[in-house]
């Protein structure tokens, strides 16, 4: 898959893989944490105790598609995406088909270098529909500026009393 260059390392894509899950849960274990904890530490640790493991991923790997950024041979990101009814999870909130960008996540020492943008990129050219939705967690803003400024529009609010609100966006291909 395709090659570029960040801060004069080599940065590729390519499909992830069983192989991966040993660095998809290191990843998160360095991602999860910085990003979630500030909003609400329990989420944090819930998010990788029920969804950073082996066993989602090995699930995960199945229905969904996964594309991995390496930077210089590193594992460096990890972007999923899939049909909202191709998932292991119930969205009892939600009607109808969506492509769905299930997770978008650089490591932190590998954030403000293009990569989230170029895995993004490859998304919205993959996807067969002409939306692309993703859910962001209410209180992650600097997510929420990186989507907006890549053409994502808040479109819906699910709630949930005990952990913070999931907020659908939305960005029509063109
Ligand atoms: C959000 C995230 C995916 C972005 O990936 P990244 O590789 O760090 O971002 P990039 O380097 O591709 O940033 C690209 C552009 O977005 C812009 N941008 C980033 N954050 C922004 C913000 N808060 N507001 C406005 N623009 C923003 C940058 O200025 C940059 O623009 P430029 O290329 O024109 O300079 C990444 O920081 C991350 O993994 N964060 C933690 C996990 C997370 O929150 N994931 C999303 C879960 S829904």
């Amino acid at each position: 898959m395709a090659r570029s260059a960040a801060g004069g390392s080599v940065i590729t894509l390519r499909p992830g893989t069983v192989e991966d899950i040993p660095s998809f849960v290191e990843l998160g274990r360095a991602v999860v944490p910085p990003t979630y904890g500030p909003i609400d530490e329990a989420y944090a640790q819930r998010m990788l105790d029920e969804w950073w493991i082996p066993a989602v991923f090995e699930k995960s790997l199945a229905r969904n598609r996964h594309l991995v950024a390496e930077r210089d041979g590193e594992v460096a990101a990890l972007a999923t995406f899939g049909r909202l009814t191709e998932s292991y999870r119930d969205f009892p909130d939600v009607t109808g088909e969506r492509e769905v960008m299930w997770k978008l996540y650089v490591h932190p020492a590998h954030q403000g270098l293009g990569i989230g943008s170029r895995l993004l990129a490859e998304i919205e050219a993959l996807v067969e529909g002409d939306e692309l939705w993703l859910e962001v967690v209410d209180g992650n803003d600097r997510a929420v500026g990186f989507y907006e400024a890549h053409g994502f529009t808040e479109a819906e609010r699910s709630a949930d009393p005990r952990w913070p609100d999931d907020v659908w966006f939305k960005k029509v291909l063109g």
